[in-house]
């Protein structure tokens, strides 16, 4: 049964392939709440009720990749593109800092006007300012030793999700050139040169399948990554995919109670984009086992331009000035959000 499916991968922290095809294939109302039952309970195990917040700042929205689902895509050519100047990336960090923010999320999408030489002095500014916080990188796919100079000036994070785990899904999802293997080799690098890394996927991507998704978690088994980001697929009316249906929500539910009992230690967002097809996502995916938060702390003038779907939530308790409004959610359903750096808890192996 699926219940025995989820006891033997509470216990064993893995399942063999076809049972996990089965499990995401069939499961019941009864099987997600089994699930989310037992992730809660790993999760309060190593992190009790907290939930960490990371502030987001969108560096940019320059982007040289062309991927079919992405609303920042370079062919769209009617979004308006920004970008914010390092002075006021700090300025982000000085107001994130007062709001109780230890960790600052930079992520763009692949905009080589971001050179080492513009970077690294940003960064070290930060980190000279700030040397209680974390600063975590999402960039997309730079050089390694872009990668060196960048954790060298004080990065110690780095987001790049694998977005599937199915190499002919990659392709289809991505245009020409870009591989599933280079993106996987990239995140060994980004691990290697000492980065806590991050990766995930989206949930109801187009083309995606319950075998595709067995390979995002064997993606996962195999990486070992400290964060794992994902949220559902959500249409953007200039990408090539806009008449296709958003991901489902019951699904992303289920998907990361799975990781959460995969990956017990694992820091999980709940994503804004579960929050923009849910008005109860975030808590949604509180409860499936997430304790991550990234409310946006980017420049007023740009949160209406960083779109990368439709609807994309970027007001209310997802605005890092409303942090009393998402403490409050948070308390509604017994968790508290935390002032802390949020770092990732080892576990040993067979433990
Ligand atoms: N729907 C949901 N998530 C998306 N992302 C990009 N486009 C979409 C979309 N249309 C996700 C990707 C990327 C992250 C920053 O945002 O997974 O890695």
């Amino acid at each position: 049964t699926n219940k025995a499916r989820i006891d033997y991968l509470h216990r064993f922290r893995q399942l063999n392939d076809k049972d996990l095809t089965i499990l995401i294939d069939t499961f019941s109302k009864e099987d997600l709440m089994y699930a989310k039952s037992i992730a809660m309970a790993i999760k309060e195990s190593y992190y009790g009720r907290d939930i960490y917040i990371r502030g987001l700042i969108e560096l940019t929205n320059y982007c040289q990749c062309n991927c079919l689902y992405c609303g920042i895509r370079s062919g769209n050519t009617k979004a308006e593109r920004y970008r914010i100047m390092p002075d006021e990336v700090f300025k982000c960090c000085e107001k994130g800092y007062e709001l109780g923010f230890r960790t600052f999320v930079i992520q763009g999408g692949e905009d080589p006007w971001y050179t080492d030489d513009k970077l690294v002095p940003m960064i070290q500014k930060i980190r000279n300012n700030y040397p209680d916080c974390a600063i975590t990188l999402s960039l997309g796919e730079r050089s390694r030793t872009s990668y060196e100079k960048l954790y060298d000036a004080g990065a110690n994070r780095y987001l790049l999700r694998h977005e599937t785990g199915d190499a002919s899904h990659y392709r289809k999802l991505h245009s020409p050139g870009q591989e599933l293997a280079d993106r996987l080799t990239h995140l060994k690098i980004l691990k290697s040169i000492g980065y806590q890394i991050g990766t995930g996927f989206m949930v109801g991507s187009p083309g995606q399948t319950p075998e595709s998704l067995v390979k995002d978690l064997s993606i996962l088994k195999e990486l070992n990554p400290e964060m794992v980001g994902i949220g559902p697929f959500v249409p953007h009316h200039e990408s090539v995919f806009k008449a296709c249906p958003p991901g489902r929500v019951d699904l992303t539910q289920f998907m990361l109670a799975l990781i959460r009992i995969m990956l017990p230690s694992a820091l999980i967002p709940a994503t804004t984009s579960l929050g923009t097809v849910d008005v109860k996502g975030r808590e949604k995916g509180v409860l499936s086992g997430a304790n991550v938060i990234m409310p946006n702390l980017s420049p007023m003038n740009v949160r209406n331009k960083y779109l990368l779907y439709d609807n994309k939530a970027y007001t209310g308790s997802e605005a890092a000035e409303s942090l009393e409004n998402l403490r409050k959610d948070m308390e509604l359903i017994g968790h508290q959000v935390v002032v802390h750096r949020g770092d990732f808890i080892a576990i040993r192996e067979g433990s």
